[in-house]
Order: structure tokens, then C-alpha cells, then sequence
């Protein structure tokens, strides 16, 4: 070993530190810069593929603990940042421009928790310092700006060269695009498939998204035509499958599974959402009201990876009818946890695949 304190040797004792989901040494994949030595004082920048990366800890403490063997060293500041990879080209798929990867939030059923997946897992991503949009692509039935204490906001509309330009609300760090900005709430939509498959493309490519690392489409149920404009216009990062713990929910799932690997998107999982019951009065109890294990028995057979169980809380229901996404009002409970690790797990799946494309 080099002995010499010095950045070569810092970078050489760290070579070895690999980032546990890539499996690469952090120095090869460039995520170790800006080292510095102040007699016996080491800093450098960590920079990590998503700013919601759930090992973040464990590779600061691997780096520290690397840094620490070399002969002077006294103290090792990380300074984490993160850079999230830009989702993998597909032909004949036109991206949304500034948009890195867009993921799906989807179930074969309704009413399973899609959209009280999606704004929570979109608000997570922001509060983990991602830049965030929402798609609320479900045209007859949007809920996502009622969840996000966004029911009375409106969303702009500029004319422009290109046409009507759609100006996306803004609530804790997401910005979101809903029919319900331009509906009345109370008349119901009655439009057939290639005007809905307008309106998903002006969602996706007549909004001034900006920079984006994630945007989440919230789907309607079932694979219709909303799956199928999306599927077919961009290029996706992947999809989520949101699933309930009943054997009925199964079916569903696999049809769901299916439509996406048919259009080539890959599933990056299953979200077994109200997986059991907490009583608000006694929260170390449980109640396996829809029975135990669904998920990841669906996961099992689908072959995908479960990314995780939300229990059923009054709280989160609260959360979404008030608009006040439960990761937020109550960060400390149990599907906050939950909802905040799948969002982790989602970033840190997409940014692999990206990497490893
Ligand atoms: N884990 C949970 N705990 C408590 N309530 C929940 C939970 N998940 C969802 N809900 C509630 O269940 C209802 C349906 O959830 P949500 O609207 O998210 O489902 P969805 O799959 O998007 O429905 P749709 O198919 O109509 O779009 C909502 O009132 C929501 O607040
Ligand atoms: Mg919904």
C-alpha cells in the first residue's frame, strides 16, 4: 500500500469499495471526486445514481471505514450528491425531453391504492432531493391533485409556436399534471380512445416538465387505453404492479404483467398494498384482514421482485382525502416507512438498469 497521504493513495484504498447494488468499485464508475487533504483531514464528494439511495449510509460508512486504514488519517468528511442516470434509449419511443426515467404505477384491479402509491412514492423521491413530476393519467377518474392538497389549484395554459403549453401545479416538491385542473369535478368524462390517447401525449409532451428524475404515471385500472398510448409513445423505465393480498387479486396482476411485458417495459415489481391492518388505538397489533403472504406469493409465481407491503392505516386513507400524502403528515408510521422504502427501492432499481443497459 502506498503510504503517502496523498488523493492517489485515498482513491486507492477506496478501489475496493463497491456500491452493493452495482457490484462496481465506486472509483471505477467515477462516483469518487473533489478529494481533498488537509494535514490529516480527508474530504471528498460520494456521488450516488439516485438521490433516494436506500444503502446511502452504508456506502458512506464503507468509504469512511476504507479512508480511516491509511496511515495520518484523522478525520473522513463524504459529501453526498447524486446524479440519477437518464433511462435507456428505445426504438421507435420518443422520450419527454429533460425527463431522465418514467416509471408506471399500475394494477390489473381498481381501488387497490395506485394513486395513494404513486403521489406517496412521488413524494418521497422529492423529500429525498429528487426533481419530480406526477402524470395523473387516469382521464375519467383523477384523484392525484385532491391527494396533494392541490383540489382548488389550477395548472396554466400558454399558447405558444408549438401549440398550448400546459403549466404543471406544484405541492411538497411534485409537480403535477391532472385532468382534474380542467374538468368540472362533478360532470363526468365521456371521451373515446384516441381522444384520451391525446390527451396522455399532451401530458407527456406538451408540459413544461423541465428537469426531471423520476415523473410517475398514476394509471387508471386495468390495461386499456391509457396503458396502451403510454406503452406505445415513450420510452419507459419501468412499471410498478400494485396488488391487494387476496388470491382473487392474482389474476389481475398476472393480465397486468403481461400487457407490459408485451410492450417491452420491464416490471420492476410488485406493491402488495393494505397487507394487513393496524389499529390507530394499538399499533403493535396486526390484522391480516385480506389474508397473509398474497404478494409475495404473486411475486413468486410472476417471477418478479415484491417491492414491498403497505399495511391498511386509517391515517393513510386521512392522508389522501385531506391531501396531506401520509410520508408527510406522518412520516414515523408504518406505511410512511414502507412507502418511503419502496420509493427507494424504485429509484435504486431504475438507476441499475440504467447503468447496467
Ligand atoms: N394503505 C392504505 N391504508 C388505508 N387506506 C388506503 C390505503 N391505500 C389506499 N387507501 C384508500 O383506499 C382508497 C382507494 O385508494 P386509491 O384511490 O389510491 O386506489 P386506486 O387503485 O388509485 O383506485 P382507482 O382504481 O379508482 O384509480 C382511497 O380512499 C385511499 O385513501
Ligand atoms: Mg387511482
Amino acid at each position: 500500500m502506498n503510504n503517502v497521504l496523498n488523493s492517489g493513495s485515498v482513491l486507492e484504498v477506496l478501489r475496493p469499495v463497491q456500491d452493493p447494488e452495482l457490484r462496481k468499485s465506486l472509483v471505477e464508475m467515477n462516483m469518487i471526486r473533489n478529494i481533498k487533504i488537509e494535514e490529516g483531514k480527508v474530504s471528498f464528494t460520494l456521488v450516488l445514481t439516485t438521490p433516494a439511495c436506500p444503502l446511502r449510509e452504508f456506502i458512506v460508512e464503507d468509504c469512511q471505514k476504507a479512508v480511516k486504514k491509511l496511515p495520518g488519517v484523522t478525520d473522513v468528511l463524504v459529501e453526498v450528491t447524486a446524479e440519477t442516470p437518464q433511462q435507456k434509449s428505445v426504438p421507435a419511443r420518443t422520450g419527454v425531453p429533460g425527463v431522465k426515467n418514467i416509471i408506471a404505477i399500475s394494477s390489473g384491479k381498481g381501488g387497490v391504492g395506485k394513486s395513494t402509491i404513486a403521489v406517496n412514492v412521488a413524494v418521497a423521491l422529492a423529500q429525498a432531493g429528487a426533481k419530480v413530476g406526477l402524470l395523473d393519467a387516469d382521464i375519467y377518474g383523477p384523484n392525484d391533485p385532491t391527494m396533494l392538497g392541490l383540489a382548488d389549484a389550477q395548472m396554466l395554459v400558454r399558447t405558444s409556436k408549438q401549440g398550448e403549453i400546459l403549466e404543471p401545479a406544484f405541492s411538497y416538491g411534485v409537480k403535477l399534471v391532472s385532468m382534474g385542473f380542467l374538468i368540472d369535478r362533478d360532470q363526468p368524462v365521456i371521451w373515446r380512445g384516441p381522444m384520451l390517447n391525446g390527451v396522455i401525449r399532451q401530458f407527456l409532451y406538451q408540459v413544461q416538465w423541465g428537469e426531471l428524475d423520476y415523473l410517475i404515471v398514476d394509471m387508471p385500472p386495468g390495461t386499456g387505453d391509457a396503458q396502451l398510448t403510454l406503452t406505445q409513445a415513450v420510452p419507459m423505465a419501468g412499471a410498478v404492479i400494485v396488488t391487494t393480498p387476496q388470491t382473487v387479486a392474482l389474476l389481475d396482476s398476472r393480465k397486468g404483467l403481461r400487457m407490459f411485458q408485451q410492450m417491452n417495459v420491464p416490471v420492476l415489481g410488485i406493491v402488495e398494498n393494505m397487507s394487513y391492518f393496524i389499529p390507530p388505538d394499538m399499533p403493535d397489533k396486526r390484522y391480516d384482514i385480506f389474508g397473509s403472504g398474497g404478494g409475495a406469493k404473486t411475486a413468486a409465481e410472476l417471477e418478479v421482485p415484491l417491492l414491498g407491503c403497505v399495511p391498511l392505516e386509517i391515517s393513510t386513507r386521512i392522508g389522501g382525502d385531506s391531501g396531506v400524502p401520509i410520508v408527510v403528515g406522518d412520516p414515523n408510521s408504518a406505511s410512511a416507512k414502507a412507502l418511503t422504502a419502496i420509493a427507494q427501492t424504485i429509484a435504486a432499481k431504475v438507476s441499475v438498469a440504467a447503468l447496467l443497459a
